[in-house]
């Protein structure tokens, strides 16, 4: 036997750039999900496959070998072995272990695939030695992974992979969750550009810099419309939702954070019946989400993806981690 552990991705639905600046943001937890397979090992390596990303390798006393694709991509895969490390480190334990790792995320697309990934490889190796981690226990070692690899993250990602459904964050109030009385479904479209966040963080705070009092407001705007846009969402006033979510496109495109891709795909989806559409997470690449009623999901669908973009169709979800002891199906 094996273990199995799986953990959401997440759409920042409000607030993304604003939340840098103290304002609420509003993030779901999405049914994409990241798997993690665990199973010791003898000796002391933490050998990570990571196969369907085209890299595969072993830590030894924290050094990267390659065994599958080039010697830098182990930068992505120290995350996971301090996360593993430090979650052996809490049980008490010593030892080597072998992590296959397996997403439906999609990466670097601002849909949380790295903190799935931690929370999932913390909860696997939780689970294979009974450590019993309390969620929010699982939910700070992953921080410890995340941090290898974004410096200093909000640690919304992870908090919302652990515990699934909604939450508000906002640097003086900490994380509150919410949950809906109805389901709620949203279409992602995928721009196929990678983006960096920490290039485009580092945009806004040089706009802001130059226009302070401009950029102030518009943050400020973003934070109220994150609030309603929250208010809405309880309420499933799936109209004034999606008119929120146009707002707030509007200004994240004022703070040069969109793109001419971005734009097309946020204008196909409205043209398709989309009742709202922004782009989400950092933008400069990555992902727009549209809200839409049942009918026309297939449509806005299909033209996105005529876009030279791929399109998911997403439930929000309150199935935050998950492991369990699963029969081998192979090598782990
Ligand atoms: O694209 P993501 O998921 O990395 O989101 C970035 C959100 C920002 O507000 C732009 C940055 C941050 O740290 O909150």
């Amino acid at each position: 036997m094996i273990v199995e552990a799986t953990a959401p991705g997440k759409m920042i639905l409000f607030g993304e750039h604003s939340v840098v600046y103290g304002a609420p943001a509003i993030v779901l937890a999405i049914d994409r999900r990241a798997k993690v397979h665990s199973r010791k090992r003898k000796d002391n390596k933490i050998f990570i496959n990571a196969d369907d990303l085209g890299f595969s390798g072993y830590f030894e006393n924290d050094v990267y070998h390659a065994v599958r694709g080039q010697a830098w991509r182990g930068r992505n895969l120290t995350a996971l072995n301090i996360a593993s490390k430090k979650t052996m480190e809490k049980l008490d334990i010593k030892s080597g272990l072998d992590l296959k790792v397996r997403s439906m995320i999609p990466i670097a697309a601002g849909l949380g695939s790295s903190a799935a990934v931690c929370v999932a490889t913390v909860a696997a190796v939780d689970k294979l030695f009974e450590g019993n981690l309390k969620k929010d226990q699982i939910s700070k070692l992953a921080f410890e992974g995340e941090k290898i690899i974004h410096g200093s993250p909000s640690g919304v990602d992870n908090n919302i992979s652990t515990f699934g459904g909604v939450l508000r964050f906002q640097k003086k109030d900490g994380i509150q969750r919410f949950k809906l009385k109805e389901p709620i479904q949203f279409i992602i479209g995928h721009s196929r550009r990678k983006r960096s966040t920490r290039k485009m963080v580092e945009n806004v705070a040089h706009l802001r810099e130059k226009n302070i009092e401009i950029v102030d407001k518009i943050i400020q705007n973003m934070g109220l419309v994150a609030d309603q846009g929250l208010e809405a969402l309880i309420k499933h006033d799936i109209h004034r939702l999606g008119n929120l979510m146009n707002i707030n496109q509007g200004l994240l495109a004022s703070l040069g954070v969109s793109t001419m891709k971005l734009e097309t795909l946020i204008h196909t989806a409205r043209k398709n019946g989309a009742i709202g559409a922004k782009l989400t997470g950092a933008g400069g690449g990555g992902c727009i989400i549209a809200l839409a009623e049942e009918k026309n999901i297939p449509k806005i669908e299909k033209a996105i993806r005529r876009r030279k973009s791929d399109s998911m169709w997403v439930n929000l979800t309150y199935k935050g981690v998950e492991a369990k002891w699963v029969e081998e199906d192979g090598d782990p």
